[in-house]
């Protein structure tokens, strides 16, 4: 009973998900460079680590022991070999490898046996260090992408170390011990470093809006609409993509359709864009009242052989003259319900639904309404006009708008859009800036 009730409701809760709007393909070409980057990133970043310090004891026999500590320990070179990066269905994620990674580290040695202290310096080779590391990706409850660790498994080949100095020599023999210890002890380290990385980046993840705002009176929503799906060769995210006002943050009377974005393993990510998004702007525009003109008479150039003026209006609308002679008139040219776009393979098509209503000026300034039009093949040159006006305004909010703050750090380079049925599709490389601070600067 309780697993057909759980079963109903999880096929409710699938049947009521909401169609995301923006859907971005990671390839395992955008892997593989962002793996390549990644790596070179970290490689300067190991320049500037100061490792912990290592300490311990040594069995020297006959229930002696002598204590160590290795300090002011840093990495003198470091040859990072090129990780290996995949999508990991079997734990919705990622797994990288890394293997065959060599250290060369130097530092201080400290030792005290009973009441005899000693100190000098040593060298130290970490051979054959083999990491695996498997992250699993999710969507929380606010909608952020979050990653965990789901599996890492550290393995040290060899540890050779050289001690100088002070009565190194004493320790020559138990240079096999300390190996050991030492081996074991970064072994041990790897794996938590590791996943301290991982919940920092969850943690930066977290920390992000995901919805920014395009101008004071609209902001997009970009959280997870859906988990993040993988397969062998992509992943991908899906996006609520909805703009919305911030003042009444309705959502618009219309839904997201579902889309198929075609796969292009030649390009690095895919994004569709379905016309969603842009008729959520249209809404929110269409809600603020941008589309719509007043026309008085003054806008009219004075050459031009009609005027708003009833007088003049005789052979159009034969009552005017008579009822309201000799008065100036205003238009109110608007839409009549939200612009809206749909994308079809290689257009773009705006259907608008104008109306003109007329006013007649009184000498005291009241205006009268004389009469609406639904657009007609008249008018619908001027209301188009009038949209189109509007178009630009939005046009130029969502250029400056969709300059998103993280593509600060990325550029796109040899992108091609296509139109597609109710979609459009952006495939493209990208060019990534990591600076020395990554991503934990903010902006
Ligand atoms: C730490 O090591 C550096 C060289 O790697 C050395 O210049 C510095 O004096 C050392 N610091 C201490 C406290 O031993
Ligand atoms: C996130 O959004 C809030 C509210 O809109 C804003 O105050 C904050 O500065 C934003 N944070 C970032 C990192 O953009
Ligand atoms: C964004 O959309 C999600 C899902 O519909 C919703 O839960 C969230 O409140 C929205 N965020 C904002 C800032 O409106
Ligand atoms: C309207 O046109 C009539 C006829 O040309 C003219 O007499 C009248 O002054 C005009 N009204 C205004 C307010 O310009
Ligand atoms: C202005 O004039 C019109 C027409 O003469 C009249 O119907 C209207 O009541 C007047 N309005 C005011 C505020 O005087
Ligand atoms: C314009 O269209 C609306 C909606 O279709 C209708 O309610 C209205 O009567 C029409 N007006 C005219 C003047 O045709």
């Amino acid at each position: 009973m309780f697993l057909s009730v759980t079963a109903v409701l999880m096929l409710f809760s699938c049947a009521h998900g909401e169609n995301p709007a923006i859907q971005v393909i990671l390839t395992n070409k955008g892997l593989q460079y962002g793996k390549h980057a990644g790596t070179d990133w970290i490689q300067k970043m190991l320049e500037h680590v100061t490792l912990p310090d290592i300490s311990g004891k040594v069995n020297v026999g006959f229930w002696c022991s002598i204590h160590y500590t290795l300090t002011n320990t840093s990495i003198e070179k470091c040859d990072l070999p090129e990780p290996s990066a995949d999508f990991y269905p079997d734990a919705t994620g990622l797994k990288t490898s890394m293997s065959g990674l060599s250290v060369a580290l130097s530092g201080q040695w400290m030792t005290h046996f009973g009441i005899i202290h000693d100190k000098g310096s040593f060298d130290m080779a970490i051979l054959g260090v083999d990491v695996t590391s498997v992250v699993e990706l999710g969507k929380d409850a606010d909608g952020h992408l979050s990653v965990s660790s789901a599996n890492c498994v550290a393995q040290v080949g060899d540890v050779d170390v050289r001690f100088h100095g002070g009565a190194s020599w004493i320790f020559k023999r138990f240079v096999k011990h300390f190996k050991k210890r030492i081996s074991k002890e970064i072994e041990n380290r790897i794996c938590p470093n590791v996943e301290e990385l991982i919940a920092s980046v969850e943690y930066h993840l977290q920390a992000m809006n995901v919805s920014f705002e395009v101008d004071p009176a609209m902001a997009m929503n970009l959280s997870l609409s859906t988990s993040p799906t993988i397969d062998v060769s992509s992943l991908n995210l899906g996006l609520k993509g909805e703009f919305f006002s911030e003042k009444t943050r309705a959502d618009p009377p219309f839904e997201a359709q579902p889309f198929t974005m075609p796969e292009q393993q030649a390009f690095m990510l895919s994004v569709g864009l379905s016309e969603f998004t842009l008729n959520s702007a249209s809404y929110v525009y269409y809600s603020y009242g941008v589309f719509q003109r007043f026309i008085d008479d003054s806008m009219i150039p004075p050459g031009f052989p009609l005027h708003l003026n009833t007088s003049l209006m005789g052979p159009y609308v034969p009552q005017l003259p008579k009822m309201f002679p000799g008065l100036l008139m205003d238009l109110h040219v608007y839409a009549r319900d939200t612009p809206m776009f749909s994308f079809q393979p290689g257009a773009v098509k705006l259907g608008i639904q104008g109306a003109v209503k007329a006013f007649a000026i009184q000498p005291n300034g009241t205006q009268t309404p004389l009469f609406q039009l639904n657009i007609t093949d008249a008018l619908e040159n001027i209301a188009r006009k009038v949209v189109e006006m509007g178009l630009e305004i939005l046009n130029k909010r969502l250029g400056r708008g969709l300059v998103l703050p993280r593509l600060k750090r990325a550029q796109l380079v040899n992108s091609v859009l296509k139109v597609q049925e109710g979609f459009i599709a952006l495939f493209s490389d990208a060019d990534v800036f990591l600076t020395d601070r990554g991503f934990n600067q903010q902006n």
